[in-house]
């Protein structure tokens, strides 16, 4: 057995925010193998402006203080979001707060956005390299009493460091916090976080990307508002999608009545037919960062052909282990050879019809 795999055993004899403690801290040490960032052309996407090696990204929520993001990308993902970050530091829900079910590949957390604090992340963003690819997922405390002021500060305090941001209004575990993803709601959000980005923009000369992180528990008109108000703003890109409060698909009900965000493989299919309702509507507008039960080359490349420009995951990683992204970007390299494909690319969208009429 590789040393790689006998450590993820091994982790899971712990529960699971220890063992993601243990998990961050290898990766800290450096006892991790590193996977070389091969640079396959054909796996080299231009999104919003940045160039990435390769499009397949950590998800937020497992570097939620900007310990790791460099080895992260040491593991061959193509890019690395961190955050949540709050301004405020806050410690989140009561443990525990997160449970594996091994059963279904999925995770249930309700976390509640434990995190350092900005000044805690933005000291750690200072060191890492200039040109790595970190996203910079912004929140609002639970406690705040003007939600829409902690983005806008979450923009003004990372613009330095961050090569892009994404305005989280989807997690289930702040009460409240998605009911920004109304129409009227949302609207003021993006006017006042795309005002401190141009603003931001104009003093340094730098356009940093800004993306939307929304649910999957969303129906149609949902999503029509977002996509309406999205476009009608200076948006760079959405993320499809967050956790979500169903419960649909598992066959391991060990856990599935706590209460929190499942993610994982049993979120596939809803967030993917999501995506693709979400690229119906804004059709070429918009870049689409699809996550959401990721396990393979194969569910990666399938997020692409349901119209994603860029992929993330985060909780199959917590049972495949950290050779997981190198494994992923070798068989989206295979997959380029086997259907002789200039780029990655030229799969997208080409069952964005499929996954767009699936119910939700
Ligand atoms: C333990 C845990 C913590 C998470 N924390 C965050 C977070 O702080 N911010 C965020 O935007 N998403 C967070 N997520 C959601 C993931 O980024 C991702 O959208 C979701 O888990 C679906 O992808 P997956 O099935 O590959 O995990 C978290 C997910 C998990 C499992």
């Amino acid at each position: 057995m590789a040393l790689a795999d006998l450590a993820r055993k091994g982790l899971f004899l712990f529960d699971p925010e220890t063992a993601h403690g243990l998990s961050i801290a290898a990766l800290k040490s450096g006892l991790v193998p590193v996977c070389p960032q091969k640079t396959d052309p054909r796996l080299r996407q231009t999104v919003a402006g940045l160039e990435f090696f390769n499009p397949l990204g950590m998800a937020a929520g497992y570097d939620k203080n900007a310990e790791v993001p460099e080895a992260l990308l040491r593991l061959g993902f193509g890019f690395a979001e961190i955050g949540t970050v709050t301004p405020k530091p806050q410690s989140g829900n009561p443990k525990p707060r997160i449970f594996r079910l091994a059963g279904d590949e999925a995770v249930i957390n309700r976390l509640g956005f434990n995190n350092e604090g900005h000044a805690a992340a933005l000291e750690r963003l200072k060191s890492c390299a200039r040109d790595a690819l970190i996203g910079v997922n912004i929140g609002a405390n639970k406690d705040s009493e003007d939600r829409v002021a902690d983005y806008v500060a979450g923009i003004r305090t990372f613009y330095d460091v961050a090569r892009y941001f994404t305005a989280n209004i989807s997690s289930p575990n702040t009460p409240g916090l998605r009911d920004l993803q109304a129409r009227e709601s949302l609207a003021a959000l993006l006017s006042a976080v795309l005002a401190a980005r141009a603003e931001q923009a104009a003093q340094s000369g730098r356009r940093v990307p800004v993306f939307l992180k929304i649910a999957p528990d969303l129906a149609e008109e949902g999503l029509d508002d977002i996509a309406e108000v999205s476009l009608a703003h200076d948006l760079d890109g959405l993320i499809v999608s967050n956790t979500t409060l169903s419960r649909d698909g598992l066959s391991d009900r060990t856990h599935a009545n706590e209460a929190g965000g499942l993610s994982g493989k049993p979120l596939f299919a809803r967030s993917t037919a999501v995506l693709a309702k979400m690229r119906k509507r804004v059709g070429e507008a918009l870049p689409i960062i699809g996550v959401g039960g990721v396990n393979s080359a194969e569910t990666a490349a399938e997020k692409i052909r349901a119209g994603a420009d860029l992929v993330q995951l985060y909780s199959c990683m917590v049972y495949a282990g950290p050779g997981l992204p190198a494994s992923i970007v070798k068989g989206l390299s295979a997959l380029c050879d086997r259907e002789r494909l200039a780029s990655i690319r030229d799969i997208r969208g080409t069952r964005t019809g499929y996954w767009a009429e699936k119910n939700l």
